[in-house]
């Protein structure tokens, strides 16, 4: 019997209804596979912990995760409590720094049983590689004047190394798939950064002959995601872009409910963490509304990090039969709660097994 450690950080708001959906899912793939468990721990971390404690995790947190095969999250952020600026930096963004998770891999699809806002969607599918490490989310910058000349500075930072391995990640990606990469760029308005994410683009072009490559620029390239998105395979981006990208990927499938996400350590040194795209959702906490399936596709995720991808795809299947069958979130256009949503996924899965 495997069994697999997961460190599982509820967070808060929304991130409190939804992880114990997930974990509900995850025990009957364990169940339905019979060769695998999975042991979890929780971890209290949230704004109500920084309340208690003065800090969104204790000083020695990340050696507590660090033992763990992944990190399951929910989301952080509860602003009328905490700053969002430190909430996020003093738990999410840490864990994805401390860990060294450089990528994130966000999928976007059409799903049948959801109306998107677009009128014809084509079947889109695309996956957006986020760097996830450095870029515009950086902590040099500050202050500089105040009174009348009152100015902030805020860098981004862009190392070849951190470029080089999220390009690389997406066109290993873009070989397992459609076998074409779109590079997000902005080298028309930013002097520095920009051009050298181009130059890198270049240069890792030119070790993969097959991979059909196009670059473009951040604006534009929002504006496709809108009118045609089927027309990207991989997308490859900076921190900020990637980040924004993802919600319009979100959107355009119906609700950032759904959408799932992988923060990836690559050196195999650190845990990764699995959290969706959403965050707490303060407007709809406590009402048992909230969508579980952007928790549970991020589980799905996790299945195919440690090599479950069997479990995976049954899982990913089920999510599917149950949204076509209309038990749906109101988010997606349904009246079904969060728990019955993640109710009928455990039946089918049965069913399906
Ligand atoms: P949000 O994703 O929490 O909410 C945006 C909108 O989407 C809201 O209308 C919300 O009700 C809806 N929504 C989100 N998840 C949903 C779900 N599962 N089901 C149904 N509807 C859902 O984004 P926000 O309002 O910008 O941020 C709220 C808080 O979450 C802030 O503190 C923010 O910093 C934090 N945040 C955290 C993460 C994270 O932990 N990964 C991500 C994004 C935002
Ligand atoms: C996300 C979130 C975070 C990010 C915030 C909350 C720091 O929006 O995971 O998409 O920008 O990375
Ligand atoms: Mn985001």
């Amino acid at each position: 019997m495997k069994k697999w450690d997961i460190a599982v950080i509820p967070g808060d708001g929304i991130g409190i209804e939804v992880t114990p959906e997930a974990i509900r899912v995850l025990d009957t793939i364990a169940d339905i596979h019979g060769g695998i468990s999975f042991q979890y721990k929780e971890y209290p971390w949230s704004c109500q912990y920084y309340l208690e404690h003065g800090v969104m995790m204790p000083e020695d947190g990340l050696q507590q995760l660090e033992q763990s095969d992944a990190v399951f999250l929910g989301a952080v952020g509860d602003p009328k409590l905490v700053p969002d600026h430190v909430s996020l930096w003093g738990l999410l963004v840490n864990i994805r720094r401390g860990f060294e998770q450089v990528i994130n891999v966000r999928p976007a699809k059409q799903m049948s049983g959801i109306d998107s806002p677009l009128v014809d969607p084509k079947g889109f599918d695309f996956t957006v590689v986020r760097e996830n490490s450095e870029g515009e989310y950086s902590e040099v910058g500050g202050r500089i004047h105040s009174g009348e000349d009152e100015t902030v500075i805020q860098s981004a930072i862009f190392t070849r190394r951190g470029v080089t391995r999220t390009m690389d990640y997406a066109f290993e990606l873009a070989k397992t798939r459609r076998g074409h990469v779109t590079s997000a760029t902005k080298s028309n308005g930013l002097v520095h950064s920009m051009p050298f994410w181009d130059e890198v683009f270049q240069d890792i072009s030119k070790n993969y002959n097959s991979i059909e490559t196009q670059s473009i620029h951040i604006d534009a390239l929002s504006a496709y995601l809108v009118s045609k998105p089927h027309a990207f395979d991989v997308i490859v981006a900076s921190n900020l872009f990637g980040d924004i990208l993802t919600d319009i990927g979100a959107a355009i499938m119906g609700s950032i409910g759904i959408a799932p996400a992988a923060n990836i350590n690559l050196n195999g040194k650190y845990p990764s963490m699995f959290e969706p795209v959403h965050g707490s959702a303060p407007d709809i906490v406590g009402k048992g509304i909230a969508n579980p399936i952007g928790q549970i596709w991020t589980a799905k995720m996790m299945l195919d990090h440690l090599g479950e991808q069997e479990m995976g795809t049954l899982l990913l299947d089920s999510i599917e039969e149950v949204i076509e069958k209309g038990i749906k979130t109101p988010d997606i256009g349904g009246t079904s709660s969060t728990t019955e949503v993640t109710d009928h996924i455990l039946n089918t899965l049965t069913l399906r097994a």
